[in-house]
């Protein structure tokens, strides 16, 4: 790496463009970050309005996908040119204010949808097999005193996929591995699909014993699964959530853990992260994971990296990678 003084010595600290960071980077993304740009950090300052109170100047954000960007902290950035969003989701970024004042927003696709297609089965496979319960069972010396209940089995299962986009598809590949039989739900048809489609959420939930959510959030997904369809999946049936807490009534959701209106739920995402609601905290038929879908070494690097191209193309009157506004 480049010492602060030789990248200073470089290009002057004046001279580099002025960035706002308000995700939490790692040092491999924030060392190459503050060689090529004025950079400013929350832990530099004492809360988000002295921040921009000394932001008039910036001209590019990077935030981190649950923060994203609204119509008021555009504002308080009048010089801002690009958002670069580390996280594919937008959904907390306003696309439209962005538009109206002619500011390019990216994300990082692709490279996390491994990933978060891998962790998608691990919940599957951890709510359906009762890992978690497992391990407390044999830490807590429960083994020496009587077996586990029986489990449920996962491989060939039917697996119902709401949203068949890139994470969606991945998801699809892995449980063909399990032999499981895959319907999905979709929006926009599928033609070329070699899945079953369901002309509703409803439809898909009644014929599938796993329910995965893979969605974008957003306004236009709130609230998807909601208590018909958990109805719908019935006492015997699993979710699994990898998309955003949005997706999902929360209420009606934790009203059928409680009361085994479903089987289980795997749940990577929620309302109000990190403090989620505390119902959950209670269930024994419910994995719980801290937003991870993306959190490895490899992607997380990936993503910092094209974050960090956007941002470099951007200035340097290149085509974005991975624009999205
Ligand atoms: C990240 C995500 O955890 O890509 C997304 O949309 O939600 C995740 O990959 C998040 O963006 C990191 O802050």
């Amino acid at each position: 790496m480049t010492s602060g003084t030789d990248a200073q010595d470089a290009q002057p600290l004046r001279n580099r463009p002025e960035l706002l960071v308000l995700a939490n980077l790692p040092a491999w993304d924030m060392e190459p970050l503050l060689e090529e740009f004025h950079a400013h950090r929350l832990s530099d300052a004492p809360d988000l309005d002295a921040l921009l109170a000394r932001c008039g100047a910036v001209r590019a954000l990077a935030a981190p996908g649950h923060h994203g960007a609204d119509a008021a902290l555009m504002d308080a950035l009048p010089a801002l040119e690009i958002i670069a969003n580390y996280g594919v989701g937008v959904d907390a970024i306003d696309l439209e204010a962005a538009r109206a004042r002619g500011i390019r927003v990216t994300n990082t696709p692709d490279v996390l949808t491994d990933d978060v297609a891998d962790l998608a089965i691990a919940l599957a496979l951890s709510v359906m097999r009762e890992i978690p319960r497992g391990d407390a069972h044999v830490r807590g010396g429960g083994w020496a005193t009587g077996n586990m209940p029986l489990a449920r089995r996962f491989h060939g299962c039917k697996l119902g996929i709401v949203g068949l986009g890139r994470i969606g598809a991945a998801i699809a590949k892995r449980a063909h591995a399990f032999d499981c039989a895959i319907g999905y739900f979709n929006r926009s048809p599928q033609p070329t699909s070699p899945y079953r489609a369901f002309a509703t959420i409803r439809e898909l939930a009644e014929w599938s014993d796993m329910l995965v959510v893979t969605v974008a959030g957003g306004a236009g997904t709130r609230a998807l699964i909601d208590t018909a369809v958990l109805q719908a999946l019935g006492p015997r049936g699993f979710l699994v959530n990898v998309s955003r807490g949005t997706t999902v009534d929360e209420t009606a959701l934790l009203d059928a853990l409680e009361s085994r209106a479903i089987a289980g739920a795997a749940l990577d995402v929620f309302l109000n992260e990190p403090h989620i609601d505390e119902r959950f905290k209670a269930l024994p038929n419910a994995v719980l994971l801290p937003h991870h879908g993306s959190a490895t070494v490899e992607t997380r690097r990936a993503m910092g990296q094209l974050m960090r191209d956007n941002l470099s193309a951007h200035f340097s009157g290149k085509p974005l990678l991975t624009p999205v506004v």
